[in-house]
């Protein structure tokens, strides 16, 4: 059946509104594995009710829509409800919050790539973006990994990855859904900043150049790529205004300026670091860049509230006003005002001092 012509003004607006007023996205689109991974780590236990309850920890909490343009589910997450039956994801649309939809089925393995993977899920995608529209969802998120090490990343693997972005976002786009392309290249590794800023600009551009092939319209996606790090095992950690420096020439050289946002994946940095880092990014160059740089974080707006939580229903209202200062101190980050001096008075506060005490079991 032919489909009717895509909507590029509503693409458009729905873009926009995820990086306006300094907001961001949140990432709690952990798959069961990954979900459980991080759940066995505080001995949570790892069942689709607890990944329900702790799903609705984050979307209850208050004040989450002040920093938050919207949220990305997991395919579980989107099927469940809250405990008065509101589907999760028009509990967020009623705050405001657009739910956006993983749709990537995980990256595998690419054959006769050792140590490389491609990410699948193209199969029909097209039926699942239907679903996932009428459902609710305003945006998708597709990502691809990368990996530096010997001789890697290859061109086949950033060809094959970069192609299947673009084939996702076009879908995406088809369907009314804006894609979040999240081409990510990984922390892990001994190498520098200036590879890992070789490296990330080499796959951006392979990215940009599959998405004008595939005819995506580039003012209807928001990209979500890594900073520009050094790897977490370089024995040379460079500051936080060199990583900004680095970062955003990557970007200036790699990303067309029609695009309509950036926002950054935190990938294993710790929550302070990545919101230091955004924020320098935005102090130095607010005013020359051609994109919103916000954030789409995962761990290091989950992290606090995770630990905290442990899974003890005791515990949200500390876990929810961690995950709510983190989502604060980044949409300060967006904004360029973010101070680190408010961590030291968030320890001093009373959610992390009843959170401590929790742990210390001095508290019922
Ligand atoms: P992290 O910020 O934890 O890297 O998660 C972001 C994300 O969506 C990864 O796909």
């Amino acid at each position: 059946m032919e489909r009717s012509p895509v909507n590029t003004q509503t693409l458009e607006a729905t873009a926009k509104q995820m990086v306006a007023d300094g907001k961001g996205l949140l990432a709690i689109d952990e798959s069961t594995g990954t979900c459980n991974k991080r759940f066995a780590k505080w001995d949570i236990p790892q069942t689709a009710e607890s990944h329900r309850q702790y799903r609705q920890l984050i979307v209850d909490t208050p004040g989450l829509d002040e920093a938050i343009s919207g949220a990305i589910l997991y395919d579980e997450t989107i099927r469940q409800k809250k405990d008065d039956g509101t589907p999760f994801a028009k509990a967020l649309a009623a705050l405001g919050i657009l739910p956006g939809i993983k749709v990537d089925l995980g990256a595998k393995q690419l054959p006769a790539f050792p140590g490389e993977k491609v990410t699948e899920g193209l199969d029909g995608l097209r039926e699942r973006l239907t679903e996932y529209a009428r459902m609710g969802a305003r945006f998708a998120k597709w990502r691809a990994v990368f990996a530096i090490g010997d001789g890697i990343p290859s061109l086949g693997c950033i060809g094959a990855n970069a192609h299947a972005l673009a084939r996702y976002a076009g879908m995406c786009q088809e369907a009314g859904l804006v894609p979040v392309v999240e081409p990510e290249v990984l922390m892990e590794g001994n190498h520098t900043l200036d590879l890992c800023s070789d490296v990330t600009e080499r796959v951006l551009r392979t990215v940009f150049k599959e998405l004008y092939s595939q005819r995506v319209k580039l003012e209807g996606i928001i990209l979500k790529p890594n900073m520009v790090l050094p790897g977490v095992d370089c024995p040379h950690q460079d500051s936080v205004a060199e990583v900004a420096d680095a970062t955003v020439a990557c970007l200036l050289r790699s990303v067309p300026a029609a695009v309509a946002g950036v926002v950054f994946l935190s990938g294993g940095q710790t929550g302070e670091l990545a919101s230091a880092r955004l924020n320098a990014m935005n102090v130095r160059y607010r005013l020359r860049l051609p994109w919103e740089l916000s954030f789409s974080f995962g761990r290091a707006i989950q992290e606090p509230a995770l630990e905290i939580w442990h899974g003890n229903p005791a515990n949200v209202v500390p876990a929810q006003e961690a995950l709510y200062h983190r989502a604060k101190c980044d949409r300060a980050a967006h904004q360029g005002t973010y101070d680190p001096a408010v961590e030291a008075h968030h320890r001093e506060s009373g959610a992390h001092r009843m959170a401590t005490e929790l742990f210390a079991g001095s508290v019922a």
